[in-house]
């Protein structure tokens, strides 16, 4: 082969270009795929709604009624969804989040709402943090002087994991950054016989800008920042810290979160961990695309395909994202 003065192969024998010169070919050489089992949708659930109500910063997305959550999960059920993550807005609010742990509170009704409704078809996830249900907003209990106190959290997070399994969780999404998260849920499930309950750690989840419009979904309370539970987002080495410990506690499945603005953390966690790997294009991805789509700046359909196929290259076994049932409606199309 002919090379050029510093040794790279000149053009016309060697030309990448030839596997992409037709559909064929590119479809023949793809590296990755997203499939809707890979995808899971996030829904809220809001305590107190006639009907379901819009987010104003998500457009397309709404705090559901129980009712109306039946029928989000059904659509992520025909759409051969992997499953859905479950949040939920209660109507009191309180120090230590009471309602977190009630076995009427909504985020409780929600699941077993839901997991009827999915039947063996979907995992049914919850979120598993008290973030939605202090009156403070912070995702622990505090400390007299305000500090979020680690270890009287985990026994709230515990009681919160033995309610969310009664309520029919498949799986606990465990999002609050505490230390010992998971060792403290896993104990507590299996010490109840919830051993078939899978815990998913938000192993390296960092203090983002971009939860921006879920704040506003949950309707957070919250008045300064997460940054003594969340990750620098500076620091990539440390993610690979909380992996291991999450992995050591037990957690069956980790996660990156962000997504799109940390697929170098992705890629290192996906090229190491030894359980599944998730990653969640948050809030403030969605509503990036959406409203830039809404300009006419970037075309919209092409922006979400591109958006979950990088988190995929990126090394994610599994993606959540709202745009979740949609998306999987084109993707059916290809499959056919
Ligand atoms: C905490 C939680 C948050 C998100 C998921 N779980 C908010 C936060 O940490 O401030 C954000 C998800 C998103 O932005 O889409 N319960």
């Amino acid at each position: 082969m002919s090379t050029d003065p510093i040794g790279v192969p000149t053009p016309g024998r060697v030309r990448p270009r030839r596997l992409r010169a037709t559909p064929a070919v590119r479809r023949l050489v793809r590296e990755v795929d997203v499939h809707p089992r890979q995808l899971v949708l996030p829904v809220f659930v809001r305590e107190g709604l006639d009907e379901p109500r819009a987010i104003a910063s998500m457009p397309g997305v709404v705090q559901h009624t129980l009712d109306s959550l039946r029928g989000a999960v059904a659509q992520a059920a025909a759409a051969r969804l992997g499953g859905v993550m479950v949040f939920a807005v209660p109507r009191v609010r309180d120090a230590v989040g009471s309602q977190a742990t009630a076995p009427e509170g909504i985020l409780n009704r929600a699941l077993t709402v839901a997991a009827q409704e999915a039947g063996d078809a979907l995992v049914v996830q919850a979120d598993l943090c008290l973030d939605e249900f202090t009156d403070h907003g912070h995702c622990g209990v505090l400390t007299p002087d305000g500090r979020v106190d680690n270890d009287a959290t985990l026994v709230r997070y515990a009681e919160m994991a033995l309610a969310q399994a009664a309520a029919g969780a498949h799986l606990v999404g465990l999002s609050g950054m505490m230390d010992g998260q998971v060792a403290a849920v896993r104990d507590a499930l299996d010490a109840a016989g919830y051993d078939e309950v899978a815990v998913l750690a938000y192993a390296a989840k960092y203090a983002s800008a971009f939860y921006g419009p879920f704040r506003d979904a949950v309707e957070s309370q919250l008045v300064g920042d997460r940054r003594t539970y969340q990750m620098d987002p500076a620091n990539r080495r440390e993610a690979a810290r909380e992996v291991a410990i999450d992995i050591a506690e037990g957690a069956d499945v980790v996660m990156v979160k962000p997504a799109m603005a940390y697929l170098d953390v992705l890629a290192d966690v996906a090229a190491t961990s030894s359980v599944p790997v998730a990653a969640y294009a948050v809030s403030g991805e969605y509503a990036m695309i959406e409203a830039a789509a809404a300009a006419g700046w970037i075309e919209r359909e092409r922006a979400i395909r591109e958006s979950v196929l990088s988190i995929r290259r990126a090394g994610a076994d599994h993606v959540l994202t709202y745009h979740a049932t949609e998306l999987a409606g084109w993707l059916a199309e290809e499959y056919r």
